[in-house]
């Protein structure tokens, strides 16, 4: 005879597990279809205009030569381009590298986190379209910034943002390609949730500083940006590579995590001033895909643990389910994925880590 107690808890079991998997696999293949075709914003003629680049740095001196070279290899007019470095305090030779280079470098004497040096560069800027690009990363198409610009020509585009691609392909990867199809689909349908700082351009009279109480400074700005009703579109053509930390890879993802955390908390509160429909169930879904759906996996595997302890032979099966679908690389990291995003919730009670220790990469 099995109790109701079981029944009950075997029927909330298999309803957390379906919600869990199920909303994140139907928004992915919802996501898979749309996309929009963006040739047109690409192929057209374009006038140059000024474009400011700023390069937030914090001990930088391993990769600020290369950044910057890599900058002026784009195909762009060098006299387009102003690239502002902006230094909080670094401890070591970012500032005397970059000094080689004809580039404006802006010092703060304390280092007060990456949004408020942003801030004092975006003040000091004078291109009237933006770019903000991380020190640690690299442009993978040399017409980056053009097609950027061919974009922002566009009037209902406000901000574009690159794709990520990393250099080092282990599991990084596997959540990279996830999420770069959402991003794109995103996109199409209106605006991606989520900006990369590896790559954010924008037109400056649409932003006028970044939140500095908000690590995820990047998607932070550009949700502020589709508030104004303007796209914010991740593009295809635009790839980011970026360095994953030899160490601490642990405490990075869960620094993302954290700051991802705090952007949709306070982006959901905007729900009501966003305009666009679609874009209003963007944040929606994405709100429940990275506060709450992680609890649903956590309340799964304590109701499942709780019913293999009465040796329930449903829970028995499940769990040999369960097992076996860690064969796969996907799954591990997706479940991977939501044990940063509870750590991350945790962890916001106590420190936000808007200033944050470099993990050596
Ligand atoms: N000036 C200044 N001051 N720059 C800083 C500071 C600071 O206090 N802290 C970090 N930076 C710079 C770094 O030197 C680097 O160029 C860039 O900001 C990003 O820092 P990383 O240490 O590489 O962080 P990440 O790769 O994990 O950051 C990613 O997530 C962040 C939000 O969670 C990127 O996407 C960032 O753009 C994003 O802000
Ligand atoms: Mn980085």
């Amino acid at each position: 005879m099995i109790s109701t107690l079981i029944v009950i808890l075997l029927i909330t079991l298999i309803t957390l597990i379906t919600l869990h998997i199920g909303l994140p696999i139907f928004y992915y293949l919802y996501m898979k279809n749309k996309e929009e075709d963006f040739e047109k914003y690409i192929n057209n003629e374009i006038s140059y205009p000024l474009v400011s680049i700023i390069i937030p740095t914090y001990n930088e001196e391993k990769n600020i030569k290369d950044k910057i070279d890599d900058i002026l290899s784009q195909n762009y007019p060098k006299d387009k381009i102003e690239i502002i470095l902006v230094d909080s305090n670094s401890t070591d030779k970012t500032v005397e590298i970059a000094s080689k280079y004809n580039v404006k470098i802006l010092k703060q004497e304390k280092r007060m986190g990456k949004a408020n040096a942003l801030n004092y560069a975006l003040a000091n800027a004078k291109g009237e379209i933006i770019i903000i690009t991380d020190a640690d990363s690299k442009w993978v198409n040399k017409d980056a910034i053009k097609i950027s610009v061919n974009f922002l020509n566009n009037k209902k585009i406000g901000a574009v943002t690159c794709i990520k691609k990393q250099y080092d392909e282990k599991i990084e990867k596997s959540y990279r390609d996830l999420y770069n199809v959402i991003r794109l689909g995103e996109s199409s349908i209106f605006s991606t949730s989520i900006a990369h700082g590896e790559f954010f351009a924008f037109k400056k009279e649409y932003l006028t500083n970044f939140d500095e109480n908000m690590g995820a400074d990047d998607s932070y700005a550009s949700h502020k940006i589709t508030l104004n009703n303007l796209r914010s579109l991740a593009v295809k053509e635009i790839i980011c590579n970026e360095l994953v930390p030899k160490k601490g890879y642990f405490h990075w993802r869960v620094r993302r995590a954290q700051h991802l955390v705090q952007y949709f908390s306070v982006a959901i509160k905007d729900y009501k001033k966003i305009r666009n429909k679609d874009y209003k169930k963007i944040i929606l879904v994405e709100y429940f895909l990275h506060l709450i759906n992680p609890w649903l996996l956590l309340l799964s595997i304590f109701i499942g643990i709780y019913l293999l302890l009465l040796h329930n032979l449903i829970s028995i099966i499940l769990f040999i389910i369960f097992l076996v679908s860690l064969i796969s690389k996907t799954v591990r990291t997706w479940i991977l994925t939501q044990i940063f995003l509870i750590i991350a919730q945790i962890k916001n009670l106590y420190n936000k880590e808007i200033i944050w220790e470099k993990e050596e990469k």
